[in-house]
């Protein structure tokens, strides 16, 4: 097979005069021709003054770069767009597919026999699986780590679980103006992805699970030595893909390591959001997931790991507990020890490896678990015909069963303008519903289903409130909260059609959400709303791709036209 800079030279129709403008222009570079006549992995960099959490980009680059050169192959670095939460406007769901499509056309337009995606901030790992499973060249993912923690008054801080429960104490009036800013300097003490269970550490957890990267690759704190190993590690692994051509994800990607994925997923109280992407890469294989096997799965898996939101402690503390081949090992029989990866093996040689830590708490055993069922459920009812989420373990469990008169709010800003008015019709009892979030309404399916609690109940003492939506939620947050109502408002969702007053009634147990209201009134009431307008923000561009072609929640958000067709070879 041909390799390194003879991939693809096609676009002159001289092969031979392809290769020698290739090697004229590299050369300026200064390249010898030893170092041209090697395979090449390609390196993605996704640093940006805009991304901190990818703040050690240049040192793990540098690290895969020595790697692949140790093992004899060429490194070639290339950018693709870098997506921050925090600086993603409208939000970083609407760009992810973007950056799935730039970094699967920069695979396929470029030279290179590997590739090393370097990701981490949350849709970036998925957005670099998805391109990778669509080009199916042998790709090693190395995650950029997580922070370590933060301190604050003795305290240990973490980003960012802490970020939305230090806020509400500062918008309770508990903690004053002097003080939120000190807090502001100790959430996120250093570069790396928020060291709670939220997406990002989700992800690197469900890739790990999955064979796409290196064994403690997940969870190793994003400044430490060890991290920069792992990319080193990377490298010579990806250079010996290179020349082997395999595994491809393809071969990764089984039926098998996606349920391992989903258990994965269950039994680390991991992030709401892990399932639509998991969706989205499955939906680039040949392969599946559907919202029931997930539900199932819940059933039957115990969340093993005690990591904020859901139990207590942190990544690093997780890392140095045995990491995710200590999970695997503890989840034994649930996991499919045959699955290959990327490391040469199966996770059974990732699990026989497995470090073990006398004495930690952090990795329990299926016998003493946090939870003993899984961390999300999916719910089905009147108000969510193709599915909604709830991250049961992150709840208040006398909630999970409830019924409640519905407080709506039409969009995320009716939701900021009315939240905490004063004179809001409101009680504790009451499900707070917010709609038009979706991956069309809002656009881009914001971070948006942790409404706050009012003012005024949170002053009361009040912590939390059953809320549904068709949003999404940080992996970080914490609370009763149905997300992901599936078809959103926006797309004809019967979301669309609830009013203040009506009673919702929430039965996890059952795995139900549904509106106390008859069809025949339903329907009147679509009669009277009428058809989604298109909205003005989807005129050009790439919104105007994104509005024409996102699929919803329950297929993954990805466009219609990147999901594998069921005939392709
Ligand atoms: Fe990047 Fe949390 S903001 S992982
Ligand atoms: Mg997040």
């Amino acid at each position: 097979m041909t390799k390194g800079l003879r991939k693809g030279l096609t676009s002159y129709g001289d092969a031979g005069f392809s290769l020698f403008l290739r090697k004229a222009f590299i050369k300026a570079m200064g390249y010898s021709d030893d170092a041209l006549e090697r395979p090449i992995v390609g390196i993605t960099n996704t640093g940006s003054d805009y991304n901190p959490c990818h703040g050690n980009m240049p040192a793990l680059i540098e690290a895969a770069k020595r790697g692949v050169m140790l093992a004899g192959a060429m490194p070639m670095v290339f950018p693709t767009i870098s997506i921050h939460e925090s600086f993603a406007h409208p939000t970083s769901m609407f760009l992810r597919n973007l950056m799935a499509m730039d970094t699967e056309e920069m695979i396929r337009a470029q030279p290179m026999d590997a590739v090393i995606v370097i990701g981490g901030c949350d849709k970036t790992l998925p957005a670099q699986i998805m391109a990778a499973a669509s080009v199916d060249l042998p790709t090693v993912v190395v995650p950029v780590g997580p922070m370590v923690v933060g301190h604050h008054k003795g305290e240990v801080l973490g980003a960012c679980t802490d970020c939305r429960r230090l806020w509400s104490a500062h918008r309770a009036g508990d903690i004053d103006e002097q003080e939120i800013g000190e807090v502001e300097g100790r959430l996120a003490p250093s570069v790396g992805t928020c060291m709670v269970m939220g997406t990002a550490s989700t992800i690197a957890c469900m890739t790990e699970a999955l064979g796409l990267s290196l064994p403690m690759s997940a969870t190793v704190p994003a400044p430490h030595a060890e991290r920069v190993r792992i990319a080193e590690a990377s490298g010579r692994r990806a250079a010996e893909m290179a020349v082997s051509g395999g595994p491809r994800p393809s071969e990764i990607l089984t039926p098998a390591a996606f349920r391992n994925a989903q258990v994965v997923l269950q039994a680390i109280g991991g992030s709401t959001n892990g399932i639509v992407h998991l969706t989205a890469i499955a939906n680039r294989t040949e392969h599946k997931i559907d919202l029931e096997t997930f539900d199932t799965i819940g059933r039957d898996v115990p969340v093993l790991v005690d990591l904020k939101p859901s139990g207590d402690h942190y990544m690093e503390h997780f890392h140095h507990a045995g990491g995710m081949p200590k999970l695997l090992q503890q989840l034994g029989p649930l996991i499919d020890l045959d699955a290959p990866t990327v490391a040469g093996g199966t996770l059974r040689d990732v699990v026989a490896a497995a470090e073990e830590v006398p004495g930690q708490k952090v990795i329990r055993s299926a016998k003493n678990p946090i939870k003993p069922i899984g961390a999300v459920a999916v719910l089905r009812g009147n108000l969510a015909p193709r599915g909604a989420v709830i991250k049961h373990s992150a709840a208040t469990p006398s909630l999970l069963q409830h019924t409640g008169r519905a407080v709506v709010f039409e969009s995320t800003a009716d939701m900021a303008a009315r939240i905490d008015d004063p004179d809001l019709d409101v009680r504790a009892d009451d499900v707070l519903v917010l709609r038009n979030t979706g991956p069309k309404g809002a656009p881009g399916m914001p971070e948006a289903g942790y409404l706050p609690i009012p003012k005024k109940l949170g002053r009361q003492g009040v912590k939390d409130m059953v809320r549904i939506s068709d949003a999404r939620m940080s992996g970080t947050a914490f609370g009763t909260i149905v997300l992901h109502i599936t078809p959103e408002s926006a797309d004809g969702g019967p979301l669309a059609l609830v009013q203040s007053g009506d009673m919702i009634r929430l039965d996890v147990a059952g795995r139900r959400i549904d509106v106390l209201v008859d069809d025949a009134e339903l329907e009147r009431r679509r009669a009277a709303t009428g058809a989604p307008q298109e909205p003005a923000w989807a005129e050009r561009g790439y919104a105007r791709l994104y509005w024409t072609s996102v699929l919803q929640a329950d297929e993954g958000c990805d466009f219609d036209f990147m999901r594998r067709k069921p005939d392709e070879a």
